[in-house]
């Protein structure tokens, strides 16, 4: 499959010619002239700068953001690290009603607009509508209950987090799998269809709960039949995309349909591997770029998405990290980006066999 590089008008970078900007430039502005702001956060800014995306619905979104789903962390430390991460320069955050702890991540960023340290018109926050809540009410009901934990009154981009619907449990996603006494997750018996939750999508954009809409874990066939009968256009498909999963065909339609990729599990999941997963952080041809280029594997693996032209949300509870992430520099040249695209192992590994009962993807 041929390398595929969107439109550059599509994926493009000029931060100051919107007025509908998640971080308006009067207050970016305003932080670049911030004596207080410490050397780090002010590359930071110049890094985020440099990289936003511009969705369909019209609002930005900084390419990198930060990820909130752990399994390791306890919600209230995932909570400080958000209020961490906002300190550090991120204005992008991906929550989910299915992470648990939206509500501890609703108190970091209270303290943080309490604490002066960012406004809420300077961020761009995401949240998903679990499985479970699919039904049209139900939809309703979560994004009400996400707004509620987090303590906001809108989201800037809500997503369908899976292309499936299960049967409902209540409005926390409690359990979160709904299982038979077999173990097998219990689908959906309501005959809701993808097409009605989407209707319930664009209600909420209507309603001025949500700023944009979008899907995760979409092939580019279900793409294509939602976008046959969408009013409101998803803006963003989130998805898993790195270089050992460079989502090649589902990125070209994307961009073919002015929708924004954003990529999750963008390291690898280093902290979460499972039995087979190989430790891409370690692959020779990446280290051998960081080594040479003086940057992290991380930062490798960050810059090739910024070439890619999308958005990435590494998840990080160190501040070294977190910082790392966010200092995305353009120091890869033609022949690394070649060389990552040229990389043959194949690996997902967020692929959910365990819970979901059904293969969500073909590999
Ligand atoms: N839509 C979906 O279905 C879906 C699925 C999965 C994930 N997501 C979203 O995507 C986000 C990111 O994915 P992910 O968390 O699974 O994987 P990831 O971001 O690829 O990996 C996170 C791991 O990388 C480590 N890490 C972060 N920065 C590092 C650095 N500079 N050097 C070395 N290690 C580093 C973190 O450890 P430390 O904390 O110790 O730094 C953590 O263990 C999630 O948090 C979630 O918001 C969405």
């Amino acid at each position: 499959m041929a390398e595929f590089t969107p439109p550059r008008s599509f994926a493009s970078n000029n931060l100051l010619d919107s007025n509908r900007s998640c971080s308006p430039s009067g207050q970016l502005r305003k932080e670049c002239s911030s004596a207080e702001v410490s050397e780090k956060a002010a590359i930071a800014l110049i890094s985020r700068l440099a990289t936003t995306l511009t969705l369909n619905s019209g609002y930005r979104m900084p390419a990198i953001g930060y990820g909130t789903y752990s399994n390791s962390d306890s919600p209230s430390v995932m909570g400080e690290a958000v209020y961490k991460a906002v300190q550090v320069g991120y204005r992008h955050f991906d929550c989910a009603e299915a992470y648990k702890n939206e509500a501890a991540i609703g108190m970091g960023l209270e303290r943080s607009f309490r604490d002066g340290l960012v406004e809420r018109s300077e961020l761009f926050i995401t949240s998903k509508v679990w499985q479970t809540n699919h039904d049209p009410e139900h939809v309703v009901a979560a994004c009400r209950n996400t707004l509620s934990n987090l303590k906001l009154t809108h989201v800037d981009l809500y997503l369908i987090h899976w292309p499936l619907a299960w049967e409902y449990t209540n409005v926390d996603c409690e359990p979160l799998v709904p299982k038979d006494n077999d173990g097998n997750v219990i689908m959906s018996t309501s005959g809701c269809s993808l097409q009605d939750t989407w209707r319930a999508m664009e209600k909420l954009v209507d309603e001025g709960l949500v700023k944009s809409i979008g899907v995760s874990n979409f092939s580019s066939t279900q793409l294509a039949d939602l976008v046959s009968y969408a009013r409101i256009k998803p803006a963003v498909n989130q998805i898993e995309c790195h270089p050992y999963l460079p989502q090649n065909n589902c990125r070209k339609f994307c961009a073919m349909n002015e929708i924004s990729v954003v990529s999750y599990a963008p390291l690898g999941r280093p902290g979460n591997l499972h039995e087979g997963d190989p430790k891409m952080m370690e692959d020779e041809t990446i280290a051998r770029i960081a080594t040479e280029k003086e940057i992290s594997p991380a930062q490798v693996l960050l810059q090739w998405q910024i070439e890619k032209g999308l958005a990435a949300i590494p998840k990080s509870t160190s501040q070294v990290h977190m910082e790392e992430n966010l200092l995305i520099q353009n120091v890869l040249d033609t022949n690394d980006i070649n060389s990552l695209d040229a990389l043959t192992t194949r690996h997902r590994f967020c692929n959910k066999k365990w819970c979901y009962g059904c293969l969500v993807f073909d590999d």
